[in-house]
């Protein structure tokens, strides 16, 4: 799709973000908002107003993650954009330097390193799945790839072993985002510290939601030294009989002392929410696997902890009368608030002023020497098109469903899949 076909379809209608994006959700199925919040969420944000601002609640909070991490290191951030920026601004690379991604992701994946001034190499998916893995990313590799930036979409963690085996080939670096994965677990690790560094997101919405925060982890010292004077020092040193002087361009992406302190609340909640996100994810994953004509996202064996922020499914569309938009709709109408497709999670299609830059060879698509001549579009990333031509997701599957609830939303499913079988 160009960008004249994307403009000429745009509703003017800006996106909303956090739970705004919820706030009219109804239906027979439990809704994430309003979402329980840790009990001692009111005794911390008392701490942070009590103590005129003067304490560490931010401190207190990267302590808490890293360690219920198992990592050295956290920066606290204002979301997951912010830390992705601000782990690319940290890494050494140069301008029109490539870094690999996933090509099914958010925007704020993307964002970071294309400020920094990096190409981002869309990799297709495994075909079948919505995450990438190391034969898709290996053949992305060119002599100006630096770095590898994995996203576990939905919570399904890519075959890290492997993808960090191709890495370690080729000297690259891999990052990963752990927006939708927060403590899900590959082959006993967790989600997140799978890789040199990895961003969260705790946005509202999220798992482990507060109000916009995220973070950073890293067991690198000298990554999480240079990420938090880029990131919250703005790269800023005090010079004698001068004052600060700015060694780099860099940021003010602080998390507030109240978010920390609903963040670190939310953190003594979150263990039990995702054990049981995880069992409910993998029984309605299987009761929709018994609908004809219907497919459960498939779930990879090292994914032993699923943190499903997302639930959906793909359809067989030469089972059904109607289109993916048509069956999501009627999902949605039939009780699952949110059910529809998440074509605009293809990023090579979703970000066209990407292409535009690139066609027009402006920065940094005019650095020499380019690797290649790159392009953004669906045919790109064919298995990652073709899987998002099919798929619904809904994001309100929250960590309230009990097990009826998985059989009450595979009922809805199943009688629209019913209804419209050819
Ligand atoms: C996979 C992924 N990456 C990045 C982001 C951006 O996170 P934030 O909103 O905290 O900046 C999101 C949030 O929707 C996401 O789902």
């Amino acid at each position: 799709m160009t960008s004249d076909t994307v403009t000429g379809r745009r509703q003017r209608e800006h996106a909303r973000f956090g739970a705004a994006t919820r706030l009219e959700s109804d239906g027979p199925l439990p809704q994430p908002f309003p979402r329980e919040i840790g009990p001692r969420a009111m005794e911390y944000l008392a701490e942070v107003v009590d103590s005129g601002l003067t304490c560490d609640m931010v401190g207190r909070f990267e302590r808490a993650f890293a360690d219920a991490n198992g990592v050295a290191h956290c920066i606290a951030t204002p979301g997951c954009t912010p830390a992705l920026a601000v782990l690319a601004a940290a890494f050494d690379f140069e301008p029109g330097d490539e870094i690999i991604v996933s090509s099914v992701s958010d925007f704020g994946t993307v964002q970071g390193l294309i400020s920094a001034g990096f190409i981002p190499v869309f990799a297709d998916t495994a075909p079948g799945t919505i995450n990438v893995s190391a034969e898709t990313i290996e053949s992305c590799i060119s002599d100006r790839t630096r770095a590898i930036l994995v996203v576990h979409l939905s919570g399904l963690i890519c075959d890290m072993d492997a993808i960090n085996e191709v890495a370690a080939r080729h000297g690259l670096v891999v990052y990963e985002d752990a927006c939708q994965a927060v403590f899900g677990r590959y082959k006993g690790r967790l989600a997140g510290t799978l890789a040199t560094a990895g961003g969260f997101s705790f946005d509202a919405e999220k798992t482990m939601g507060s109000d916009v925060g995220g973070c950073i982890l890293t067991d690198d010292d000298a990554l999480a030294e240079r990420a938090r004077f880029i990131g919250h020092a703005r790269a800023g040193e005090m010079v004698e009989h001068f004052g600060r002087v700015h060694t780099a361009n860099g940021f003010a992406h602080r998390m507030t002392q109240s978010t920390a302190a609903i963040s670190l609340a939310q953190l003594e909640i979150i263990q039990p929410q995702v054990k049981k996100r995880d069992r409910m994810i993998r029984l309605l994953s299987s009761l929709l696997d018994e609908i004809p004509g219907v497919s459960a996202l498939p779930i990879p064996q090292e994914t032993e902890v699923y943190s499903c922020w997302m639930a959906g499914f793909t359809i067989d569309p030469e089972q059904f009368r109607c289109d993916v938009e048509e069956f999501g709709a009627q999902v949605a109408a039939g009780g699952i608030p949110g059910a529809s497709p998440m074509r605009y999670y293809l990023l090579p299609v979703a970000l066209p002023f990407l292409n535009e830059a690139a066609e027009q060879q402006r920065f940094p698509y005019s650095q020499p020497p380019a690797s290649r001549t790159y392009r953004y579009d669906a045919e790109s990333c064919p298995n990652a098109h073709g899987i998002l031509e099919r798929f619904i997701r809904w994001s309100s599957f929250c960590d309230k469903y009990e097990p009826h609830h998985c059989e009450q939303a595979a009922a809805i499913v199943r009688r629209v899949a019913d209804e419209n079988r050819r």
